[in-house]
């Protein structure tokens, strides 16, 4: 059959059986009426833990939560002052604002896309920020993670890590949510390990801030009717958390899937005045997003030709955090080199998802290479 459109991404590509198992489960926790807490939650909790090499996993609402959680479990709190970069999902800077803090932005390096050692030192030193969150964009990571990781350490920063969409990303070899002081997820459905509603998890090695970000999550709760806390309802759902155990158990198979969907893009895209940008050399990406790079003035009519061959695309994100409608009443401060606005001026990505296949993949070729040699 010839493919006549891809999806930017679609969800319904599972493995043979996984329909049936998941309702079969479904079915024992409805017959027993788990449908908050439980085994379900604590199975999950654990798998993640051996998956990710963070000793403490705690599930949660949604990804936007978990940040909070860890915002609140570090200490940052009203009036504090809170790196984020400036190219990210608006929920970093939500996250902090709803916590009581002050965002910050700081602005990302052109050609990754992240924060470099560079730009991160010198908020830093100028700023005196209480905490930082830096972003693991794409699936990729900064290049510059370990020694981002030191610097706030030894200037007393206390580093937060939104790994929202990096779940399976290594940097020098190392888990990124298995080594950060402490790290967060979204479990939301697009995402590489996605649940089927909202959830998220925070991450850490250290038992007191997991104890925290447990009672946190719990309306504070230190026994039943007891509150130590104030917190709020964070509980990740029982059925969500079936259908993430699930999910985990492919979740090699899947991430495969993209990474190769991504390096098939990098390789058949050479040459072009679009260039496919793929994570540095000491970063093992997930290959939660293809992105690629086009001079700004080039972009609409690369969109326009996507949009007539059916090809979904997307532009993550197509503005900066700094120039959001709703930043300016609460942006502290900024370091704006004019990078993250150019990025979002660039940014195109093609479709990816896992078990695309290689006809969509030669489709979404063949049109893009058309376009610019029409
Ligand atoms: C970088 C980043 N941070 C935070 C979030 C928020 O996660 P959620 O939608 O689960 O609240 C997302 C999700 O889209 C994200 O991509």
């Amino acid at each position: 059959m010839s493919i006549e459109s891809v999806p930017f991404i679609t969800l319904n590509r599972f493995e043979n059986g996984f329909k049936e198992n998941f309702l079969t489960g479904v079915e024992g926790l409805f017959d027993k009426t788990q449908f908050v807490g439980g085994p379900i939650v604590s199975e999950l909790e654990k798998k993640l833990s051996e998956k990710s090499g963070a000793k403490y996993v705690i599930g949660c609402a949604n990804g936007t939560d978990a940040i909070q959680l860890a915002l609140r479990a570090v200490g940052v709190d009203k009036n504090d002052s809170v790196l984020v970069p400036d190219m990210t999902f608006w929920a970093t800077f939500e996250s902090v604002v709803n916590v009581g803090a002050d965002p910050i932005t700081v602005d990302v390096n052109r050609d990754t896309c992240h924060w470099d050692l560079e730009t991160f030192k010198e908020a830093v030193d100028k700023f005196k920020p209480k905490a930082a969150i830096m972003v693991h964009l794409y699936g990729w990571a900064s290049p510059d993670t370990m020694a981002i990781r030191s610097y706030a350490k030894e200037n007393n920063v206390l580093l937060i890590e939104d790994g929202a969409q990096c779940f399976g990303t290594t940097v020098d070899g190392e888990s990124i949510l298995g080594t950060a002081l402490i790290s967060t997820t979204s479990f939301y459905p697009a995402k590489v390990l996605g649940a089927s509603g909202d959830a998220g998890a925070v991450f850490t090695n250290d038992e007191g801030l997991a104890n925290t970000v447990r009672t946190l999550g719990n309306h504070g709760r230190t026994s039943h009717y007891g509150h130590g806390l104030v917190g709020w309802n964070s509980r990740i759902g029982s059925y969500e958390s079936l259908f993430l155990s699930h999910s985990l158990d492919h979740i090699d198979e899947r991430l495969k899937s993209r990474k190769a969907a991504v390096n098939f893009y990098a390789e058949n895209l050479k040459d072009l005045p679009l260039k496919v940008v793929t994570s540095s050399d000491n970063v093992e990406e997930n290959g939660y997003c293809a992105v690629a790079m086009i001079d700004p003035d080039l972009r609409d009519a690369l969109m326009e030709s996507l949009k007539k061959a059916n090809i979904g695309f997307g532009t993550i994100y197509p503005g900066a955090m700094s120039k959001q409608p709703a930043a300016d009443k609460y942006l502290k401060n900024k370091i704006d080199n004019g990078n993250a606005d150019y990025v979002s001026k660039a940014v195109i990505n093609l479709p990816c998802f896992a078990y695309i296949t290689t006809s969509e993949l030669e489709y979404v070729v063949t049109k893009v290479k058309e376009h610019f040699n029409a």
